[in-house]
This record gives C-alpha cells, structure tokens and sequence, in this order.
C-alpha cells in the first residue's frame, strides 16, 4: 500500500485506522448483511449510526442541550444563503469579511436583506484578521444603532490561510461561524455562538455533508422568510433528526467514525497540541528560510492552512512539480494566493510535516547552489 503525503485543503486526509474500518465493514455491516451504502436510511441499525455520530460529536464539544446537531447536505456553501434565511429576521447582520468564503457569504446574506460591512482585510489581499478592538466597537455601534439578527466569521480562512485567535465580543448578538477548516481542529466553547457550521471535508469526514450546530431558541419560530426551502429550514431539520429526506447516510457514517477517531486519539486538547505542533514546524522553518515565506501575518496564522511562496511564479512551479517525487501531493497555492499551500488537517501525521519539511530544505539547499539564472 502506496499513501502519500496529502496536505489537501478539503476533501483531505482521513486516519488511516478510519479507512480501514470503512473497508472491513463495506460487504457486511457488523453481520447486518449489508453494506451502509445500501441501507435504509429509515433502519434501526442506520438509526444507531446517526445517532452515536451525534453522541460522540456533543461528547467532543461538551454541546449544550440547549444546541441542536444537524447533518445537512449542500455544502458550506448552501448555508452561506441558509443561515440568513433562518435568522435574518429584522433583516440586518453584520459581515466580517477575511477571505473569499466570508465574501461570499457576506454577498449572499445580501440578497436576503441588509449585510453590514463590519471590517475587512481585503485591502492586504486577507493576510490577516482585522483588529479585534475595531471589530468589537463596531459591534456595539451597530448593536445600540438599527441592531444586527447576529454576527457572522469564517473562523478559519482555508484560502489565505488566517485564523481568528480569540472570537468577537457580540454582547447579546448571536455569533455565527464557519467553522468548515477548524472544525475539531481544537476545543471550541459552543456557548460562545449561536450557530457554527462546518463542511466535513477537512477534519470531520468525507465531501456531501455539513455539520450544523444551533441554539434552540434561535430556530425556535421557524425561518425568517415564508417561502424558505423546507429543506432549509432548521427548526424542521431539527425535529426531523436531519431526516427530512435522505440524508447523506454513507457521509455520515464516515463522520461519525472520524468523531471517533478523534475521541479515542485524545480528544480536542490533544488534536490542538499535535495540530500546532505540525504547523508550527513549519512557520519555524518559513520564519527562517532565505526562500520561502509566509504569506500571513504572524498573528493571524491559521492551525491548520500554512501559506507560502518563494515571490518567484516559476519557482513556485518547480516547487510544486517537485514534490510529487517525494510523494507529497496537493501543495499548490489556491490561485487567489499563489505559492503553496500545506493544509495539515486532524489525519496529516507529524511524519507528513517533516517530509515536507526535509523536501523545503532541501529544494531551498539546491536553490542556493545552483540559482537560476534570470
Ligand atoms: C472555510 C470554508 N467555507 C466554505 C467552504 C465551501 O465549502 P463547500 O465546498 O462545502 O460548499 C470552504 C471550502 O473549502 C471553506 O474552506
């Protein structure tokens, strides 16, 4: 069995064990005859699934009863439009915007009523959180003025590679969050927020489902606009134990195992440890590297997306195209930044870091041996 070094951004890197697991249990799910791909969604036995994946995920998170967990499908992306439908009902929030999928959010709560600028680093191509001070007095003016439905952060910036290192101070104004590439990436205090999301795709599983976690009071009068989608509407979802119609059964059992996984190797204090541990390597080796750098600002570094170049397109290249001989994959930059990109997310292993690591340094050794001529 040949695994390479995968630092994808999402779909990324499941554990090993989880993976095998998967395979065992394909032709017969524990003696049931069947494989989860073919069973009912209506089951007992599916419904064990379901509902230990939710057991082990509020077990991670310590979530309150008073927050529901729901299994969507969509994307992150749908929620984007989700989220202001359902709590959007004096038609106002305030956006911060810290990369491309806060922006696209912020434009789609735009159709549904007034999306409030609150701040926005797009002015140094999102390099880094807005101040924190700003964005709370902003806050505050906004809340005592015409008021805001909530508050809405991409917590972590898979793009540019940016993370919010302490959440906004939102008085009584729910916080809403996209959570998508720092989701049980580390502990995470659910009472903080009013709603969070997170496409599984990074750290909780496969591609085609969306964790929801929201307060009960907030979805507790049904969604902010009548003609809703049914399938959008949360307080149903909620009552429908995400069952509304068939969900992602396969995608949520693959979560559900993840969740597992997560529990059985530590939990979310140790996955923050190991997590900061990977990537600290490597801004230490950027901060001290001739060649490569970080395209962030050092207090705004995310845990899980390392963003770098060398400031030379075709060396970026060569970067890139090199890799794949050391068996490491999936290190191109998104095209918005440029240079590289090293997602390493719950499953990438402190031996997929170091390869990375060992390649950079020896790519930079070469580099200064024989530079290129210009
Ligand atoms: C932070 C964040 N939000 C939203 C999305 C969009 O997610 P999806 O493709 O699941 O709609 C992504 C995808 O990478 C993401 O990283």
């Amino acid at each position: 069995m040949a695994r390479v070094h995968n630092f994808s951004a999402g779909p990324a890197a499941l554990p090993t064990s989880v993976l095998a697991e998967i395979a065992d249990e394909m032709m017969d799910y524990r003696g049931c005859g069947m494989s989860v791909l073919e069973m009912s969604h209506r089951s007992s036995m599916y419904q064990q699934i379901i509902d230990d994946a939710e057991a082990t995920l509020r077990r991670l998170l310590n979530i309150p009863d008073n927050y529901r967990v729901l299994f969507l499908q969509g994307g992150a992306t749908l929620q984007f439009a989700g989220i202001p439908m359902n709590l959007m009902r004096r038609g106002r929030a305030g956006y911060v915007v810290t990369g491309n999928f806060a922006n696209k959010a912020y434009k789609e709560a735009a159709k549904y009523g007034e999306a409030v600028l609150l701040a926005s680093s797009e002015d140094t191509n999102f390099d880094r959180i807005p101040n924190m001070a700003d964005i709370n007095a902003r806050i505050a003016a906004e809340a005592a003025g015409d008021g805001l439905d909530y508050v809405y952060i991409c917590q972590n910036n898979t793009i540019f590679g940016t993370m919010f290192h302490e959440l906004p101070d939102c008085g009584d104004v729910p916080l809403v969050a996209d959570v998508s590439s720092c989701f049980l990436s580390q502990p995470l205090d659910v009472e903080r927020y009013g709603l969070i999301y997170a496409g599984a795709q990074k750290n909780a599983g496969a591609a085609g489902v969306t964790v929801v976690i929201v307060r009960d009071d907030l979805i507790a009068d049904g969604p902010a606009f009548a003609q809703t989608p049914q399938y959008m509407d949360l307080k149903t979802q909620a009552a429908k134990g995400s069952m509304l119609n068939t969900p992602n059964t396969f995608g949520i059992y693959v979560c559900g195992k993840v969740f597992r996984w997560v529990e059985q190797t530590g939990g979310l204090a140790a996955m923050a440890e190991r997590n900061w541990a990977k990537a600290n390597l490597l801004y230490d080796l950027l901060e001290n590297s001739e060649l490569f750098h970080g395209t962030t600002q050092a207090d705004s570094r995310s845990i899980a997306n390392v963003t770098f170049r060398t400031g030379d397109a075709e060396l970026d290249a060569a970067f890139v195209a090199g890799a794949a001989e050391h068996q490491i994959q999936n290190v191109k930059g998104h095209r918005l930044v440029g240079g590289m990109r090293a997602s390493v997310y719950n499953a990438v292993t402190m031996e997929d870091v170091q390869a990375l690591a060992t390649y950079m340094k020896d790519f930079e050794a070469q580099q200064s041996l024989s530079p290129r001529s210009n």
